[in-house]
């Protein structure tokens, strides 16, 4: 039976949380940890519950950044994929040999993907390797080299997704020289832009800013367009803070990208596969991709596996671009079953985007510090200021109410300079929702006080 409430037993780092955040500290590289990471060891998870090595019991909001979409542990009929390949295969050179799992994997993404014309997969192990691929992919099969990406966005942290990455600058910091040829340009963030503009009031203002942006100050003073491969974007920014751009932005871009024959490659690493109620974030927008990235959910919450999905008159020459563990056969079966239960939930996540969305901006009437409330199916962000005139970044408030929702239960994750991520599995019960949604509110309303 899944459980109802959280428990929390001891306030977290509890008395094993400390050991081991201690071991971790003098063991492991930093990766992502900063001053502001929350005291969360997990032990193991249930459903949509989390359990540390203290026995306090949480509930998740955040799917381990979008990868445990269908929750925790493993989903029953993954288990039995996973025991029936142990039988069979888990490797054998996916890029030296053949095996049917790739291929009925591959067959399945084409299949699924925005647009009918012919495509092919090329498969690696994470999203910054699938944003490599989608770079190398770009330079190797046209003659043009530069890439645009949006400010805000996250791609990757490898060098040459680094290189597009526009996040935050301590990513990037002691990193120079990256991959040349990447200018970046505004994303049409409604709620903060260069020029002011209150995008959810004027959105066509607004998206017509970053086209001409792109079409006049960076076509005619910087790269001239037929130098220009692709452009990358994310349909909702992630990392970024969980932004939405106006619904007519991406047909826009499509129709200045088609103007000029160039690629539109569409990362969807942290948004596909049902977190928006979409498998792909950019159906709702209208619009077909050229080359699409994906990785983390496609896993299941089980399996490292990214895909770079592609327009076929792309493609590798033999020998040009290869990997170990791409066509993992273990893997693509997983992922094969990953995509078919996702299928199935994603009703339930059109179904709860409602409550959400109800609820997240009852808080923003309610909390003079949630400046922004954005977000789609379960994917929302909610931006914290100070001041809503000036919407300086909140960052304190911010710290304070991913702690206190830890304290009181509820798993949540940063994102932007002072937003949070909601991001719960996408198999959570309505109940399950409210429970975390009320948390939320006492975690505000205790960072506010
Ligand atoms: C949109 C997006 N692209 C690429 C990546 C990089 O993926 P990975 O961490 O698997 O390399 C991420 C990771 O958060 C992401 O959110």
């Amino acid at each position: 039976m899944r459980l109802k409430t959280p428990e929390i037993v001891v306030e977290p780092p509890g008395p094993k949380a400390r050991k081991i955040i201690e071991m971790h500290t003098k063991l492991i590289a930093t990766t992502t940890h900063d001053p502001e990471s929350l005291p969360l060891v997990v032990e193991r998870g249930d459903g949509v519950w989390l359990y540390d090595v203290d026995g306090n019991k949480y509930l998740d909001f955040s799917s381990s950044i979008s990868v445990s979409n269908l929750g925790y542990p493993t989903h029953p009929e993954i288990k039995k994929v996973v025991i029936e390949m142990l039988d069979k295969l888990a490797h054998a050179a996916g890029t030296d040999f053949y095996n049917p799992y790739q291929v009925a994997l591959a067959e399945k993404l084409v299949s699924i993907s925005p647009g009918v014309f012919k495509k092919k997969v090329f498969f690696c192990n994470s999203g910054t390797e699938a944003i490599e691929a989608s770079m190398k992919l770009l330079r190797h099969s046209t003659s043009r080299k530069y890439f645009i990406a949006f400010i805000g966005a996250f791609h990757g942290r490898t060098m040459g997704s680094l290189s597009l990455t526009a996040s935050k600058t301590i990513q990037r910091r002691s990193y120079f020289p990256m991959v040349n040829g990447v200018i970046h340009v505004p994303y049409p963030n409604p709620f903060r832009n260069p020029w002011g503009v209150d995008g959810y009031e004027h959105p066509d203002e607004l998206v017509n800013r970053v086209i001409e942006y792109i079409d006049y100050w960076i076509f005619q003073h910087i790269v001239s367009p037929d130098e220009v491969a692709g452009i990358f974007f994310e349909p909702i920014q992630g990392e970024g803070g969980y932004v939405v751009p106006p619904k007519n932005f991406f047909t826009e871009l499509s129709k200045l990208a088609m103007n000029y024959n160039i690629m539109l490659v569409d990362d969807e690493v942290q948004m596909a596969l049902g977190r928006t109620g979409k498998m792909f974030a950019i159906e709702h927008f209208n619009t077909i991709p050229d080359i699409i990235a994906m990785a983390k959910a496609l896993g299941g919450g089980v399996m490292p596996i990214g895909a770079t999905i592609f327009r076929s008159e792309l493609d590798f020459s033999p020998g040009a671009h290869s990997n170990t563990f791409g066509g993992h056969a273990l893997a693509c079966m997983v992922a094969l079953k990953t995509i078919e239960l996702v299928q199935k939930y994603l009703p339930n996540v059109v179904k709860l985007e409602r409550l959400f969305k109800e609820k997240l901006f009852e808080l923003k009437e309610r909390y003079a510090h949630v400046g922004d409330v954005r977000g789609l199916g379960l994917a929302w962000g909610i931006e914290f200021v100070r001041d809503r005139k000036t919407k300086e970044h909140d960052v304190k408030t911010r710290n304070r109410v991913l702690y206190e929702a830890l304290r009181n239960g509820l798993v949540l994750l940063g994102c932007g300079k002072s937003s949070i991520r909601i991001a719960p599995p996408i198999i959570i019960t309505e109940e399950e929702a409210l429970t975390g949604l009320e948390i939320l509110e006492v975690a505000i309303k205790n960072a506010t006080r």
